[in-house]
């Protein structure tokens, strides 16, 4: 998959999908905004990727992706930097673990503005900014189909982002943009293993059942990548088939 003179912003990118994806994109030549929360996990994502790449084809900028004028300052960034934008991956993801009566307000809004309005942010910046042939990459998760307890906002979020998926999709096709989602299901990231209901027992998770962020970033280069010209607002699991079985 070619990417050269592609240019990606890769959301939530010091976490354990984002680096990954990141990787993969310059492995395919693109050029990679990486955008994520703090500075100094930034810098030290950008020094290990300089190893191997090109430094002039990386960048960084600190985005908090629930809010607009940070995600606009980026898109700038981006555009100032490398001259113009054709991807996002909107990865930047959070979690919160409790029951629904001791869950507030602020939980929700919270879990919503980062899981949901982010990549309505980004989206909104694509169709008034990205070049045509662009594409977007929403990272939702199996929990948008099936779910267990303590994680009804996240649950939501992730359903509610492969519906602004499908609605993304068909506005976009008139400014050459197409728009899908991965649903990755377990993956080896600190984000599964910290996850109390893991740890808890309440969710068990098979060995097999694990994948790894490269698996995760192979199909987002794929989405993304001209080849899949014809793919445009679907869901694709990624999830070694954990909710396949009965
Ligand atoms: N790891 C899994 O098993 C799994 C499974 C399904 C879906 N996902 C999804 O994959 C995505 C990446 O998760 P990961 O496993 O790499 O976890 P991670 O915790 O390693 O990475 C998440 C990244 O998002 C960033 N982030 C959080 N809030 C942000 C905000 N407001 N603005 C910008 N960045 C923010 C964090 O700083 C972090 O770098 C998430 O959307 C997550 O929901 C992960």
């Amino acid at each position: 998959m070619g990417f050269d003179q592609r240019i990606a912003i890769v959301t939530g990118a010091s976490g354990g999908i984002g680096q990954a994806t990141a990787r993969r994109l310059l492995q395919g030549g693109a050029n990679v905004m990486l955008a994520d929360l703090r500075q100094d996990r930034l810098d030290a994502l950008r020094a290990d990727l300089d190893r191997d790449f090109d430094p002039a084809r990386t960048a960084v900028v600190t985005c908090d992706v629930s809010r607009e004028d940070q995600v606009i300052a980026a898109v700038d960034a981006t555009i100032k930097q490398f001259g113009a934008w054709d991807f996002v991956v909107n990865n930047a993801g959070t979690m919160l673990f409790k029951p629904i009566e001791a869950q507030t307000e602020q939980d929700w809004r919270g879990i919503l503005d980062v899981d949901l309005m982010g990549a309505f942010f980004y989206t909104k910046q694509a169709f008034l900014r990205m070049r045509r042939g662009g594409a977007i990459v929403n990272v939702s998760s199996v929990h948008a189909v099936e779910t267990e307890p303590l994680v009804a906002p996240y649950a939501a979020a992730k359903a509610a982002l492969l519906s602004l998926t499908r609605s993304a999709a068909l506005e976009g096709k008139a400014k050459g943009i197409r728009v899908n989602a991965v649903l990755p299901g377990a993956v080896d990231t600190p984000m599964l293993w910290d996850n109390p209901n893991v740890k808890s027992g309440v969710e068990v998770i098979d060995k097999t059942d694990v994948g790894a962020p490269e698996d995760i970033a192979a199909a987002i280069a794929f989405l993304l990548a001209d080849e899949a010209r014809f793919v445009d607002g679907t869901s694709l699991r990624v999830d070694g088939a954990r909710l396949a079985r009965l």
